[in-house]
C-alpha cells in the first residue's frame, strides 16, 4: 500500500473515533473512556510509524519541508502527553471531556498540515515505487509501536 494513502485512511479512522466521542452522551463514561482507549491505540500506532519510518525518509528526501516535520514532532509531543494523562484520568473528571476536546482540535489541526500542505510536497519528491515499498513497511511496522505513548520518540524530545 502507499505510504500516504495508509496514512491517510488512519487519519480517517481516528476522525470517526472523534465523531463517536463527540456524539457520546455526557455522562456516557463507560463508553467515553472506551473511545479513548481507541484512540490512543491508533494515534499511537500512527505516530510510531510516522516518526520511525516517513518521517525521517520524508525529511532526506524533500528537505525543504524540514521545518514541517520539526513542527509536526511537536505537535505529536504534545498529543502524546495529552494521552498520557488521559490515562490515568477518571471519566468523571470535570477536566476529562475538556483533556480529550483538547487532544482532538491539536490532531484535527496536525492532520489537516500534513494532508493539505505537506503530503503533496512528500508526494511528488518520493514518487510511487518509494511510496509504495515505505507504505508496506509501515504496515509491518504498526505491530512494533508502544502501546505507552510516553514511549514515542517524540515524547521523550
Ligand atoms: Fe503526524
Ligand atoms: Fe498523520
Amino acid at each position: 500500500m502507499d505510504a500516504i494513502v495508509l496514512l491517510k485512511d488512519d487519519h480517517k479512522t481516528v476522525e470517526k473515533l472523534f465523531k463517536e466521542f463527540e456524539q457520546a452522551g455526557e455522562t456516557a463514561y463507560k463508553k467515553k473512556q472506551e473511545i479513548v482507549e481507541k484512540i490512543s491505540k491508533e494515534l499511537c500506532e500512527h505516530a510510531y510509524i510516522e516518526e520511525a519510518i516517513f518521517y525521517p525518509e520524508a525529511r532526506a528526501e524533500a528537505p525543504d519541508t524540514s521545518d514541517h516535520v520539526l513542527e509536526s514532532v511537536e505537535e505529536h509531543h504534545v498529543v502524546a502527553w495529552l494521552l498520557s494523562e488521559l490515562k490515568g484520568m477518571d471519566p468523571k473528571d470535570e477536566r476529562f471531556d475538556a483533556k480529550v476536546t483538547v487532544l482532538i482540535e491539536n490532531v484535527r489541526h496536525h492532520i489537516k498540515e500534513e494532508e493539505e500542505d505537506w503530503f503533496p510536497q512528500v508526494r511528488e519528491a518520493l514518487g510511487r515505487n518509494r511510496l509504495q515499498e515505505l507504505g508496506e513497511r509501515m504496515e509491518k511496522a504498526k505491530s512494533e509501536a508502544p502501546s505507552d505513548p510516553l514511549a514515542l520518540a517524540s515524547a521523550r524530545q
